[in-house]
Order: C-alpha cells, then structure tokens, then sequence
C-alpha cells in the first residue's frame, strides 16, 4: 500500500497527534507520520513523538519579525519531509494565505465544534453561554479564511447541564480522537478513486 505521508503540526500537548499515530500504528491504516513540527520549542507533544521514533522539528515563531517569515521557514522544513497531507492538531497560529495557497486542498485541521458554527477561540464557552445542546468536533480542509474550508468528518457530542468548558472539552475531545484518524482514512480512500 501507497501510504499518505503526513507532516503534523501541534503547539501543545498533541493527544490529536498520538491519536493520528496509534491509527497509523495499525499495519491497514493507509498513512504514515513522516514528522511532526511545532512553532512552541516546549510543546509536550514534541517529545512524546519523539520518544515514538518521530522526526521532530520545532520553528519558533517569535524568532520571526513576521507572519511571512516564519510561514515561509515553515513552508521550507515542511517541503524537507515531502508530505502528502499537512495536518493541524491543536496548532495555534493562523497560517498566512500565500502559505496555505502553496499547499492547496492538502491542509486539514480539528476544531472543536460544529462548524460552520463558534468558528474561533473559546468555542466552548461561547456553547455553554448559548445554552446549545449539541457540540462536537469538525475536520475540515484549511482554506485562507478561518475554520471556513469544507467538512471532512464531524462528530456530535451531547452539551449536558452541569457542563464546564473544560468537562465539554473533554467530551469532544473524546470524538477528536476518533475524527481524525477516519478523516486521512476518507483522504486516502478519495485519492486511491
Ligand atoms: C483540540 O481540542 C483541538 O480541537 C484544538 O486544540 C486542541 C488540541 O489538543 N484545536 P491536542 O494538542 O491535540 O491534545
């Protein structure tokens, strides 16, 4: 089999990223992890792929006078490790439109909610405010505009009561897991046709 190879990019503690890797774990899981990047020198998701075997690379993004700058290095160590499909798992910077024009319809990201619905930060505060029952998770391709692209997988979890931000995410975070894998799973099985 034709693995996808997948470059990773994480700003954190990459559960995302060590679920995306425990699906390609499996010998029919029809991608492989090729290198996982980070713009935070410290993101804990940086050692545990490496502690995986994982190519690592970390490209701070405060060493940069620009956004241009810092997504052109970016661009040039992605490019290094020739992947098939990029995708952002809890990575935390907006990635300028000239990046995302060079790498079109191969970026894929995971937010937490139901898009097209609480694009942005704090979803689940905004949720929680609004008094919605139903929240969940969307994959979805990166597009220039914010978390506009079209909808790969999304998984619909319960919004209880006595919910907190934190015990919803928790909830949806449960589903990422699941989302992510099946979304490369679906990528990979469009690009076999
Ligand atoms: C996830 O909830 C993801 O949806 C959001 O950031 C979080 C990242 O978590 N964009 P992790 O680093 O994958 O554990």
């Amino acid at each position: 089999m034709n693995k996808l190879k997948l470059v990773i990019l994480i700003s954190g503690r990459g559960s995302n990223m060590l679920a995306i890797l425990e699906a390609c774990n499996k010998p029919e899981f029809p991608a492989e992890i090729v290198a996982v990047i980070s713009n935070n020198p410290g993101a804990a998701g940086l050692e545990k792929a490496q502690e995986n075997g994982i190519a690592i690379a970390a490209i701070n993004h405060r060493d940069f006078d620009s956004r241009d700058d810092f997504d052109s290095a970016l661009h040039d160590k992605i490019r290094s490790f020739h992947p098939d499909l990029i995708c952002l798992a809890g990575f935390m910077r907006i990635l300028g439109a000239e990046f995302v024009h060079k790498w079109e319809n191969k970026i894929i990201n995971i937010h937490p909610s139901l898009l097209p619905d609480y694009k942005g930060t704090n979803t689940h505060e905004r949720v929680i405010a609004d008094g919605i029952t139903e929240s969940g998770c969307s994959v979805h391709y990166v597009t220039p505009e914010l978390d506009s692209g079209d909808i790969i997988v999304q998984k619909t979890v319960s919004v209880l009561p006595q919910d907190t931000p934190d015990t919803l995410a928790a909830r949806i975070l449960e589903v990422e897991h699941l989302a992510y894998p099946e979304a490369i799973v679906k990528i990979a099985e469009k690009q076999a046709e």
